[in-house]
């Protein structure tokens, strides 16, 4: 990087100049097709020390052509051949993203890099003349929404295209005749909603790795885009505080996209007129202009504005009305800029003509010095990084620029003296973005799939490439087959699933991945992801929509080995390897595989019915938490939640005769209670009950709702039996007490070794007293929802208890047989729980929110019409009941950026969550990207309830966008069909999981 800020100056080439009439003065009139034209002042440029060369396009021959020469030649052929006759200077040629494909214009770019040594940039555009469309097979460009949506997953394509391919994939090997080592080029796979691209590129590697990306436009979505992409923005401001405000504007987005320096560079438009003193450069432009036809030029800017020419008169000053008509195609922002200069400085239509209407760019008409100073002005005080100049005449307007005020820039100390590097990267002060495709790992991993110690040298270097080398725009990646390889070596690794909704259950998902969402990455990352420093594997669909995000955001609160997976789940499946479906899966599995192997017996509930009808003597005992059973339960069930079955199954059925039904909402954890039972070696007949309650209200049977009867917390009797029992499952299953030494041990090795901590007695138990450090997870739900605790499966799992072990003993037993390496139980002494009280879940610090609302406030606001609120909280289990605010809307965090042009009125936008903090962090998201004001709800949906203002519950709340809305209750039906899915899924699980290989059930036989 250049070692202190350096102006950037672009030459802005429209054929023979930007004054209209500036070809009638040239000694080649016809140069519109010339390239020693073109060739001739890229050459001049080249030596006035510019950055680049930039060809602006419009693929269509308009009306203008009658009068002036036009962007006729495809400028990146043109760049090409300007490549040939030039040594330093960049070249910047335009593309359209409405209308050209990715993989064309990545090709094509790629190629004009190499063929230049790295001189290349694409300025990518969305285009909106409809003359355009109609050479492209359309009637009209699609709307600009559209556009947009199109022109992010155009260059999220390019991208992807151009790090297809490793630095070093081309051998060349003439002694082994290899060519390419395709380990080090992969296919991208990409699947989106304008695109299929199957990659990878044809072209090796360019030479800049990612050539330079130039954005311009003015809009808000123009903005984003660019923000999140562009190394270098093309803009139209006028005056220097609009100017100023666009460039801060911009810096506030590119952060908003997790981007850090360098920031993109702003290059306003710029069209000085010059000659050796300021009399001369007056005499040149007034020369130009009586070459013009006013009445010409007033029809053209009539054009413009899709105004009546007829009521434009010369000598008096722009009509009121003159926006009013603008055709939605065209950039208002160029025109808007052109009326607010007007209006402010009282101009005549006359003298707006002579200030470059039509080519929209500032024009100011100067000797050297003032020219020099006003650039410097603009670009000492960050209102431009430098400029994309328009000449009047080329190469004659440009010859004067070079020969007049480049020689003062230099003097200012702001312009180079000489070209200090090669490529176009160089010039801007850009560093060479890294290789995505760390080609020695995929070599050792291919070379030496089984052998674990080459795999553990690319564990222990998990990076080839220095990562300082990569912008923190582009996180580090890992190769599909290199994931699957360190994950086999039993190394410690986590990976999460960054996707949102419902795709990690229905659309499927890599084995051992754990579901981490976008929108609450930081609410749950810490207590999911205890240590920092675990090597973390980031998921999504292509490894481009929201892993690299997700990566900077975790990189953001302290993660220090993230990696996104290369092409995400469609890289993980092109690559060969499986997903498999389903919420918490493993653990629903192991209930499957359990049944089949261990045999556990079950009913059916018409026989439970039977039993009922005929008064037999038997108890219900219900594993879920009270929530849940509370919720919907089988008539006469009783509570004994998880754990607590085999702490309290002594009491709550005394005699050891009394058949035992254990029921859950499903499946998993009625077989895994029943079968924990048996073996513990409870001698009281046990059957699970097949598919729980759903099967109970399937049959048609009346279920119970508000149930509260719990099974008795032990007698010293009961307490007795359970002991006895936790030895049996102890020695069974070769579980054995941590000493308090060994537990300080695993305390000291938190930096190297993820340690979960749970304790899994109940929460008032908790709450009394715990360890230090520890927290709650009741034992059955943490066997029930693993993933949802646990991030790292290689980590050590600790389970703290009473002395008596019986609840960690039995939670134990099934974390084991679900294939987890560490898990210990951990006595506690009545001293040692010393800590008192609920324990809240660990945040990094959440954003402060620019503005907070109290709830009155709010409702005083919300009734006056003048806030829309929006709700993100997620959608919620099927046992708790959604409430909200009336009247406000369900959004996604992940998503707002995206959605916002579509939130209705015009009055603050306030936000909230159940309790704040996830509006908190979508707040502080939006900073930058709306002039509406943003704030947050104070204490959230809770606070609002708790202050009595009314709220409305179910599932009617309406949503921003209708594709995240909160599904409505389902019926009868569709839950039954629904479940019947599940039981089949649970018929194959096992022999997927087997295919699959990443996750091994353990058996501990008898
Ligand atoms: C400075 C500037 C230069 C542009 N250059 C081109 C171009 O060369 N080719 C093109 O098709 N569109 C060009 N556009 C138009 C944009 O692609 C876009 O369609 C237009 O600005 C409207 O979108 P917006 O309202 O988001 O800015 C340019 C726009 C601006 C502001």
């Amino acid at each position: 990087m250049a070692a202190h800020r350096q102006l950037h100056l672009n030459v802005n080439v429209l054929a023979t100049g930007r004054h209209n009439a500036a070809w009638r003065h040239a000694s080649t009139p016809k140069s519109v097709s010339d390239i020693q034209h073109f060739i001739d002042i890229a050459k001049v440029a080249e030596r006035g020390t510019f950055d680049a060369i930039f060809f602006a396009d419009h693929q269509a021959l308009d009306d203008v052509a009658a009068f002036r020469p036009w962007h006729a030649l495809d400028p990146s052929v043109l760049i090409s051949a300007i490549s040939q006759a030039t040594t330093y200077i960049g070249l910047v040629a335009t593309s359209s993203t409405t209308v050209e494909e990715p993989f064309h214009v990545a090709r094509k770019v790629a190629t004009i890099d190499h063929v230049s040594h790295g001189r290349a940039a694409l300025n990518y555009v969305t285009s909106q003349q409809d003359s355009i469309a109609r050479n492209f097979g359309y009637e009209h460009l699609p709307a600009h929404a559209e556009r947009y949506r199109r022109a992010t997953e155009f260059v999220e394509v390019v991208l992807k295209l151009w790090d297809s391919w490793s630095d070093d994939a081309v051998l060349a090997d003439v002694q082994s005749g290899r060519y390419v080592d395709f380990q080090r080029v992969r296919p991208i796979a990409h699947k989106g909603e304008f695109f299929s691209v199957a990659g990878a590129l044809n072209v090796p590697r360019p030479p800049q790795g990612r050539p330079v990306l130039v954005h311009a436009g003015d809009s808000s979505e123009s903005r984003n885009i660019g923000a999140r992409f562009a190394d270098a923005i093309f803009t139209v401001q006028r005056t220097f505080d609009e100017a100023r405000a666009f460039y801060q504007d911009y810096h506030a987005r590119a952060r908003g996209f997790g981007r850090t320096e360098p920031l993109p560079l702003i290059l306003p438009g710029l069209y000085p007129v010059i000659a050796g003193t300021a009399a001369e450069a007056r005499a040149r432009k007034d020369e130009f202009d009586s070459l013009l036809d006013p009445t010409e030029e007033l029809a053209k800017l009539a054009g413009r504005f899709n105004y009546k020419v007829e009521r434009l008169v010369l000598d008096k000053p722009l009509p009121d009305d003159i926006l009013d008509h603008i055709l939605p195609t065209v950039n208002r922002g160029f025109l808007e800029n052109l009326v607010r200069e007007a209006r402010r400085e009282k101009l005549t239509l006359r003298e707006v003509l002579g200030r470059n209407p039509i080519g929209g760019h500032r024009l100011i008409v100067g000797g050297p010095d003032e020219i020099a100073d006003e650039i410097a002005y603009w670009f000492n005080n960050h209102a431009a990084d430098g400029f994309n100049l328009n000449f009047d005449a080329y190469p004659s307007g440009l010859e004067l620029f070079v020969e007049h005020v480049v020689p003062v820039l230099r003097r200012h100390g702001i312009f180079r003296r000489e070209y200090t590097g090669t490529t176009l990267r160089d010039h801007l002060g850009l560093a060479r973005p890294a290789s995505h495709i760390r080609a020695r790992e995929a070599e050792l991993i291919h070379e030496a799939a089984n052998r674990k110690e080459i795999i553990m040298t690319v564990i222990n270097n998990p990076r080839t490439e220095p990562t300082e080398t990569l912008s923190l725009a582009t996180p580090a990646t890992i190769a599909p087959g290199d994931l699957r390889a360190i994950a086999l070596s039993g190394a410690e690794l986590a990976v999460v699933d960054v996707r949102e909704g419902d795709a990690y259950v229905a659309a499927g998902h890599i084995s051992i991945a754990v579901e981490l969402p976008l929108s609450e990455l930081e609410l749950k990352a810490y207590d999911l992801l205890p240590r920092r420093s675990v090597p973390l594997v980031v998921v999504d669909d292509d490894g481009a929509s929201l892993a690299p995000l997700a990566a900077r955001r975790l990189a953001d609160i302290g993660y220090t080995d993230v990696r996104v997976l290369e092409g995400g789940l469609a890289g993980w499946q092109q690559a060969g390897f499986p997903l498999i479906t389903g919420q918490h899966a493993l653990s629903k599995a192991l209930g499957e595989v359990v049944e089949r192997r261990d045999h556990t017996p079950r009913i059916t509930a018409e026989q439970l019915r039977a039993r009922f009808a005929a008064g037999e003597d038997f108890v219900v005992l219900d594993t879920r938490p009270l929530e849940e059973f509370n919720y919907l339960s089988i008539p006469d069930g009783i509570a004994a939640p998880g754990a607590e079955l085999l702490h309290r199954v002594f009491d709550a059925v005394p005699s050891p005769t009394t058949p035992i039904v254990v029921n859950c909402a499903g499946r998993t954890r009625a077989i895994i209670g029943a079968q924990a039972l048996i073996n513990a070696g409870v001698p009281n007949p046990i059957v699970s009950l097949e598919n729980g309650t759903a099967a109970w209200l399937f049959a048609g049977l009346t279920p119970a709702r508000g149930a509260a009867r719990e099974a008795p917390r032990p007698s010293a009797e009961g307490l007795a039996k359970a002991k006895e029992a936790q030895q049996r499952l102890a020695k069974r299953f070769g579980i054995s007490p941590l000493s308090p030494e060994a537990l300080a041990g695993f305390r000291a090795e938190v930096e190297t070794r993820t340690l979960y901590l749970f304790d899994i007695r109940t929460g008032e138990e908790f709450a009394a007293g715990h360890l230090a450090g520890s927290r709650h997870v009741p034992g059955g739900q943490l066997v029930q929802n693993t993933d949802r605790f646990v991030g790292s499966r290689q980590g050590r799992i600790v389970l703290v208890d009473d002395t008596d072990l019986v609840r960690a003993t039995i939670s134990a037993s099934w974390l084991l047989q679900l294939g987890h390496n560490e898990v210990h139980v951990y006595p506690a002494t009545p001293a040692e729980l010393s800590e008192t009280g609920s324990v809240a879940p660990l945040l990094p610090n959440l954003p402060q929110p620019a503005a907070a609302i109290s709830p009155l406030a709010l409702s005083r606001l919300v009734a006056g019409g003048g806030a829309t609120v929006l709700d993100l909280d997620p959608i919620a289990p099927y046992h708790q009941v959604r409430r909200y605010i009336p009247g406000s809307l369900v959004a996604r965090r992940a998503t707002l950026p995206q959605r916002l042009t579509a939130v209705p009125g015009a009055g603050p936008i306030v936000l909230t969550s159940k309790d704040g903090a996830l509006a908190r962090l979508a707040a502080a998201d939006l900073h930058g990207l709306t002039e509406r004001e943003v704030r947050v709800l104070e204490g959230g949906t809770d606070a609002w309830i708790g202050a009595a203002l009314g709220f409305h519950s179910g599932s009617g709340q309406p949503a921003l966008d209708p594709s995240e809305t909160v599904p409505p209750p389902q019926t009868l039906e569709q839950r039954r069909a629904y479940f019947d899915a599940y039981v089949a899924w649970g018929h194959t699980i096992g022999a997927e999981l087997e295919r699959d290989g990443l996750v091994q059930f353990r058996h501990y036989p008898e």
